[in-house]
């Protein structure tokens, strides 16, 4: 498949994590984004790499996906930033889930013994103890879990680290250009419409996010089930006096969000995120920033001191049973890598190095049988 000509839609992490991988192998590989790449969900997102943070336990399949990505984040790492020659801010200090109030360490409780019968590396911390490891945490935190493999990178990094690598490979970028529809023939893709006319291609790849259901041209009963869901977030400068290394994570009870507080090496502190189910609507509202104030600012009261650098919105893509959409479909040489969700960020590498091997061998590896179209398809 080297010599034949690759068409991804969806210039994200993922589209442009599968364009890198593949023009790596000298394939020919062009990336249409119907804005700037990079700029949606990946943009957005907090970069966190928290499969067991994260972890749900009735999700097994997606916790073990999860836990292969982030075993790959290493070598990751170390590939982009020498094609890219540039850091994207990959870090290890760990996770810490904090609860503040009895509702929530039985909240904690629960989740810690599913982590263990599932044999996650995972410990149980007192008040003092996770407070000896991050003194900015409040005195009202009584319990903590802490993940200690559970690690980030500044996605917003990653994008730019992504964009050039692909680039310097000879991958071919197409931005602010929607496409029109995929061309297919008889259950086989063609190619694809855009704005300068119709553009052949052997295999098309999806990969446009929540916008992903919304391509013209696939039948009805093919489409990936995904669907945006809102997420608000903030970044405020640390300054002198508070400092957090690890990523803190609240579990509250008894409140509608939990929030999750991201430290980056340059000094911002990502705090994220509501979850609403608000369509397409990206607006910032009172109650979203009210709630991530609150949250943050129980677990961490210094941050009342601190300036506001950035609000913003993303919108995840969301699939029907939370899990990404990856592979094969049956319409011939058009596949899905598509519905991250929460997870786009950890999901990456994973997904670039599969898709990536799907498209050169024409072979559906372990990794992403259950992952595929075809567990929505009757
Ligand atoms: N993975 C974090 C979020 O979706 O908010």
């Amino acid at each position: 498949m080297k010599n034949k000509k690759i068409i991804i839609i969806g210039g994200g992490v993922i589209g442009l994590g599968i364009g890198w991988q593949l023009t790596k192998s000298g394939t020919d590989v062009t990336i249409y984004d119907s804005a700037e790449a990079g700029r949606a969900a990946s943009w957005a997102a907090a970069g966190m790499l928290a499969p067991l943070a994260e972890a749900h336990t009735e999700e097994p399949d997606l916790l073990n996906l999860g836990c292969e990505s982030l075993a790959l984040y290493p070598k990751w790492v170390s590939e982009l930033e020498s094609d890219a020659k540039m850091s994207v801010g990959f870090r290890v200090e760990g996770t810490l889930i904090v609860g503040l109030e009895s509702d929530d360490t039985h909240q904690l409780r629960h989740l810690y013994q599913a982590q263990q019968q599932l044999g996650l590396n995972v410990n149980w911390l007192s008040g003092g103890e996770v407070r000896e490891i991050e003194s900015a945490l409040s005195p009202r935190v009584s319990a903590a879990i802490q993940c200690e493999t559970d690690y980030q990178v500044d996605n917003r990094l990653m994008v730019t680290a992504l964009k050039t690598a692909y680039l310097n490979n000879g991958g071919v970028l197409h931005e602010n250009s929607p496409i029109e529809k995929i061309h297919t023939k008889d259950c086989h893709v063609e190619g694809i419409e855009t704005q300068d006319g119709f553009q052949p291609a052997e295999i098309v790849i999806l990969s446009a996010g929540c916008w992903s259901s919304q391509v013209n041209g696939i039948p009805d009963e093919f489409c990936p089930p995904v669907r945006p869901v809102k997420g608000q977030m903030m970044a405020l400068q640390m300054e002198d006096g508070i400092s957090i290394n690890s990523v803190i994570r609240t579990v509250r009870a008894r409140y509608p969000t939990s929030v999750y507080l991201v430290p980056r090496t340059d000094g911002r502190l990502i705090i994220g995120a509501t979850s609403e189910e608000m369509g397409y609507d990206t607006r910032i509202t009172v109650g979203g920033m009210f709630e991530l104030l609150r949250g943050a600012w129980e677990a961490v009261p210094g941050v009342y001191e601190l300036p506001i650098l950035e609000t913003w919105t993303g919108l995840r893509p969301g699939s029907r049973d939370n899990a990404p959409i990856l592979g094969k479909t049956p319409i011939e040489n058009l596949i899905y890598a598509t519905g991250h969700y929460r997870n786009g960020i950890l999901l990456t590498p994973i997904t670039a190095y599969e898709i990536s091997k799907l498209v050169l061998s024409g072979n559906t590896s372990d990794a992403l049988k259950s992952f595929q179209l075809d567990r929505f398809l009757e």
